[in-house]
């Protein structure tokens, strides 16, 4: 029969089969698989099923190392799993492998037709519409076309070895994507490394990066293993990459290129097998004209780019991940807020978002701790937020302690002094170019070139 939807029933008890099929058998395409090898094989036949109901235990292959080969090889195929034990640990182990639900044994028809309505309904499996789950704890969140467009990349980045680059501006979820891309790959069982370039001076860095062997230096009593190394079998994860010192940029093109690294001190090198993500705020291209980056180290991570979004372009997803904060304080809190007021969301909306998610997230748990209503309204948000742009720009309050320090100190001469700091830092941003600055301020180059004159900048 045409036109029905396949499912493939993975399962070494026969009664499951001819249960589904009694069952389900005439709104359904029914394919049984009675162990992992045999599911592997059909995966790899002529005819793939829309669905595969994944028993987990199986005689030959475990069903989590069968949901996570099928992860790699159909990452759009949807997998409900289903087991006997009503184990926390199963249902958190099939979430992060993208299982798309998990269901008690004996199955329960009714609850299993409806999963595979809503499977069915939205008809592409993967990216799952509101994000995607990350571990046991964390969601991406997402559903607007740019952040969906974003989890297919990063859905062909997991399935891939190839090294990536994560650029993005400051709070859009490069280190969760980073994640993600880790938790469905092959190498998900592996460690999860990662170390944030600019936070560790140079000189602790390379052996943080690399190791040391064993006297090395003067205090190297034992031999340390570098990142690199603990590493192995799994992911590295090179935060704020940009930072990098010249000399250990040279270093990490060789450990890139020759797939070892050499611990301080020793005297060879160790052969390490690490998927590298690099991520970056800063434009990587940029720093490589400026001569800060070095571009044969920049090609070589450059593989695999993944470009996020700032939230602005990001539509209703800024309501979406708002309830997603707000759900996740309202189970850690006692009391907190279960919704936002249609005004309160529409100034999320409104708002410009420059510190994107995090700025969100902060906003959020704030309002959760200072909202007395049972919903967030507009007169919860911080002053400004949204408000047809007038102090946007100050959502966490930082520039408002000082503005009050401005205007007592320099009573009547406040406004001036303001003027003349943020035209001297639109010159300086712009290195001295008037049109430029004068775009950034949104004024005319004639009135910069004035102001100039005026406050001797
Ligand atoms: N799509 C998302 N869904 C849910 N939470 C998110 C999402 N994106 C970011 N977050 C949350 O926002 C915060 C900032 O994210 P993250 O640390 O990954 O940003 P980043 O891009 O690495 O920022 P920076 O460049 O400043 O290091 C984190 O708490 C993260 O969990
Ligand atoms: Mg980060």
């Amino acid at each position: 029969v045409t036109g029905l939807r396949r499912i493939l029933l993975v399962d070494d008890e026969r009664a499951s089969h001819a249960v589904l099929r009694r069952t389900l058998g005439n709104e359904f395409a029914i394919d049984s698989a009675y162990d992992g090898h045999a599911a592997l094989g059909v995966l790899a036949g002529p005819t793939l099923p829309d669905l595969v109901l994944l028993d987990v235990h199986l005689p030959d292959v475990g069903g989590y190392e069968i949901l996570a080969r099928i992860r790699s090889t159909h990452p759009q195929l949807p997998v409900i799993v289903i087991t006997a034990a009503t184990s926390v640990d199963g249902a958190i182990r099939a979430t992060a492998l993208a299982a798309r639900d998990y269901l008690p044994k004996p199955l329960d028809v009714t609850r299993l037709r409806r999963v595979l309505g809503d499977v069915f309904a939205a008809a592409p499996g993967w990216p799952p519409e509101r994000g995607i789950p990350v571990g046991a704890a964390a969601t991406l969140v997402g559903s607007s076309p740019p952040m969906q467009e974003l989890f297919k990349t990063v859905g062909r980045a997991a399935r891939s070895a190839a090294t990536v680059l994560i650029t993005g501006e400051s709070g859009t979820g490069k280190e969760l994507i980073a994640r993600a891309i880790h938790t469905y790959s092959e190498r998900h069982a592996g460690p999860l490394i990662a170390i944030n370039c600019a936070a560790i001076p140079d000189a602790l860095l390379e052996s943080e990066l690399f190791g040391y062997a064993r006297g090395a230096f003067t205090g190297a009593e034992n031999a340390r293993s570098g990142k690199f190394e603990l590493a192995n079998g799994g992911t590295i994860v090179l935060d704020e990459i940009a930072d990098l010192a010249p000399a250990l940029q040279a270093k990490l093109l060789r450990v890139l290129e020759e797939r070892a690294v050499t611990p301080l001190g020793a005297p060879a090198p160790i052969a390490v097998d690490t998927r590298i993500i690099a991520i970056t705020n800063a434009n990587l291209a940029e720093r490589v004209s400026a001569r800060s980056f070095r571009a044969d180290l920049f090609y070589r991570l450059d593989v695999l780019r993944i470009e996020v979004p700032p939230l602005r372009h990001r539509g209703t997803d800024v309501a979406l991940l708002a309830r997603h904060f707000l759900g996740r304080e309202r189970s850690r809190l006692q009391r907190s807020p279960l919704g936002l007021t249609p005004e309160a969301e529409r100034r999320l909306h409104a708002h410009a978002w420059p510190g994107n998610v995090r700025e969100l997230e902060n906003v959020i748990v704030q309002c959760c701790v200072r909202a007395l209503g049972d919903r967030i309204g507009a007169a919860d948000l911080p002053i400004g937020l949204g408000d047809d742009g007038a102090l946007a720009i100050d959502p966490q309050g930082a520039i408002d302690a000082e503005l009050e320090r401005l205007l007592q100190r320099f009573p009547g001469d406040a406004l001036e002094r303001l003027e003349r700091l943020v035209v001297a830092k639109a010159l300086s941003l712009t290195g001295g170019n008037q049109v430029r600055a004068a775009k950034l301020l949104g004024t005319t180059r004639n009135v910069v070139r004035h102001r100039i004159a005026k406050y001797s900048i």
